[in-house]
């Protein structure tokens, strides 16, 4: 594996989480420049993605660098049967690194095993969204001053949101207390509930949204996955869950700000929006100056 790959949030030291958020403040200062002029980036999107793609492809031509890939697999020759293997190893002779997004867990890792140019995990399957994680935190520290010992709710899609996984791990570095707000079906799996065993962070469960985070810093609400159901009909049981309104912001904290990974449906009201709390757009906008650090550590 190239060591320059980012596949999994625990691929990075908390120096590296560190570095990468202040390379991150320098390219917000200064977003246009040359240093990856004559490099090719590219981007092979198996699933869906608006922010992801573009905000890569961005911070690579804001960079000086070329792209070239795909949005949609089946404009690729995958959709005539040519293995993932044979794609990615096409493309590595093409381009000097690859920002991937699959529906299978693990695709990332194992791209990242068998090329010899550096994979970015733009997300695989209900696993892990590593530089999703890195945008999250940088907007936490923008948001807060501070990554040090804040209180997280996570709410929703807790069992398939890779965000919320990859999120649990990299806080590990900074001392949370978390709070997870699901439904039954989409609990945190007790993989992610052990590490926090494992790394002394404290941690509560409920499935009541209302009312159960007045004490929070971050309210970071996700999306239920509906590409991820095996049973549709689950899916339609606690497709709307949640919905997080203006009213229910009363009473909470002045330095809470509210995060969404995005897409949205039905989990943010849109009254919420015009709340100074609502941090998700800025966040999304974030994701551009921390793929333009990201981009630039693993081609550096
Ligand atoms: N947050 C995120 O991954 O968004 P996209 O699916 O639009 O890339």
């Amino acid at each position: 594996m190239s060591n320059k790959s980012l596949v999994s949030i625990t691929d990075y030291s908390k120096d590296d989480i560190l570095s990468i958020l202040a390379s991150a403040a320098d390219f917000e200062a200064c977003p246009n420049r040359t240093t990856l002029a004559g490099k090719v980036v590219a981007t092979l999107f198996f699933e869906p993605s608006t922010r992801t793609r573009l905000s890569f492809e961005t911070a690579a031509i804001r960079l000086g660098a070329k792209t070239i890939g795909f949005s949609d697999a089946a404009t690729s020759s995958s959709s005539k049967g040519e293995t993932l293997h044979d794609t990615i190893q096409m493309v590595s002779c093409y381009a000097d690194v690859i920002v991937m997004r699959h529906y299978l867990e693990g695709a990332a890792r194992y791209a990242a095993e068998v090329l010899p140019v550096p994979i970015v995990n733009a997300g695989d399957g209900a696993n892990q969204h590593p530089s999703q994680t890195l945008l999250d935190l940088y907007s936490i520290l923008k948001t807060q001053g501070t990554l040090e010992g804040l209180n997280i709710c996570l709410v929703g899609d807790l069992k398939y949101g890779r965000t919320v996984h990859s999120l649990i791990q990299a806080m590990s570095h900074f001392r949370p207390t978390f709070k997870f707000i699901a439904p039954d079906e989409l609990r945190m799996p007790e993989e992610y509930k052990t590490f926090c065993r494992k790394h002394g962070i404290p941690f509560t469960e409920s499935r009541e949204l209302t009312d159960n985070f007045n004490d929070a810093d971050i309210l970071y609400m996700t999306r239920v996955q509906r590409e991820r159901f095996t049973d549709l009909m689950e899916y339609e049981r606690v497709k709307n869950v949640y919905t997080l309104n203006n009213a229910m912001l009363a009473g909470t904290k002045p330095n809470l700000r509210i995060l969404h990974p995005l897409p949205r449906v039905t989990e943010i009201d849109p009254d919420v929006d015009h709340n100074e709390k609502a941090y998700y757009f800025r966040q999304a906008q974030n994701g551009l100056y921390v793929r333009q650090a990201i981009i630039s550590k693993v081609l550096s």
